[in-house]
């Protein structure tokens, strides 16, 4: 079955982006000039998806207002004849359908993710975390669609850490099955690097089929109190299996200062007008 609908995942406080997530959504904060949120939904638009659905909280209206119509911005930039800048803006709206729906509380990508079962129906869909960015040649989830194609198996997009990095993520335990490719056996939730079955990590990328939800409606709430897309993970990848694949691409962690950082970086370094200038100051830069 086509994977037509993309949930994404935009509910949580980005605390560690304090203080300016209080008012300003960690999803509009631009790498360069464009939103990580564009960057995403545009990823979705490449991949084939047709509809989006945003889960957001109190506080992120701007994200929808992002991908909306503004009639008089657009009219004055037209009378102005800048239509450059029009153009950047023009196509927002009408780029994919996008719906949005309150998480009312956060708890938790689990629970961020069910909210969305009502619109999903009886389809495999996609989930992209609105902070993780991938500058891929082909869009990573277009990678993942064509593995499902061939697999039929829920996937999950994993990438190569550094052994000092392996604690902060969820890890994978498999057996490689093609390039890429792993069939999984489990999933491990922030493990010791003596103790981890791998160096693979699990990433903001996913292709879930729709029992998903009923294992997230009856799996207790794990850490913090709250309902863990990862333990529901686990649960489908013993009734389902499931494949974890390791994507061609480059992954900025957007919800990271560092990460982020970077990610500006790289994609300045990818407009011709900023590029020479950006190279200039940071070979001058000294400790
Ligand atoms: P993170 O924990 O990385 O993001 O959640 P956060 O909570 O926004 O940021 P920090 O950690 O406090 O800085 C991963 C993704 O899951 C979403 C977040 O919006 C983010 O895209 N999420 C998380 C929800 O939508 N709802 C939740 O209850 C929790």
């Amino acid at each position: 079955m086509k994977i037509k609908k993309a949930i994404i995942p935009a509910a949580g406080y980005g605390t560690r982006f304090l203080p300016v997530t209080k008012a300003v959504p960690k999803e509009l904060l631009p790498i360069v000039d464009k939103p990580m949120i564009q960057y995403i939904v545009e990823e979705a638009k490449l991949s084939g998806i047709e509809l989006v659905i945003l889960i957001v909280n109190h506080g992120k209206e701007a994200i929808e207002d992002h991908f909306d119509i503004n009639y008089e911005l657009e009219d004055t930039l037209r009378k102005k004849g800048s239509n450059g800048l029009l153009g950047l803006i023009e196509g927002l709206s009408d780029m994919i359908k996008i719906v949005s729906i309150r998480q009312k509380k956060a708890l938790g990508l689990g629970h961020a993710v069910l909210q969305a079962k009502h619109l999903i129906g009886d389809e495999p869909f996609a989930v992209i975390l609105g902070d993780d960015i991938i500058d891929a040649q082909r869009p990573c989830l277009q990678q993942m669609v064509e593995v499902y194609e061939r697999y039929q198996k829920p996937i999950i997009a994993v990438q190569q850490v550094a052994r000092e990095d392996i604690s902060r993520y969820g890890i994978i335990k498999g057996t490689q099955a093609d390039d890429r490719v792993y069939l999984l056996d489990d999933v491990v939730e922030k493990p010791s690097p003596e103790t981890a079955p791998s160096d693979l990590a699990i990433i903001g990328r996913y292709i879930l089929t729709p029992e998903i939800f009923d294992i997230l409606e009856n799996i207790p709430t794990g850490a913090g109190g709250e309902i863990q897309l990862t333990d529901g993970l686990k649960v489908l990848l013993k009734h389902n299996g499931m494949i974890g694949y390791r994507f061609e691409g480059e992954r900025y962690d957007g919800g990271d200062k560092l990460g982020f950082l970077l990610a500006n970086i790289a994609y300045a370094m990818k407009r011709p007008e900023i590029k020479d200038k950006l190279v200039d100051y940071l070979k001058g830069y000294t400790r």
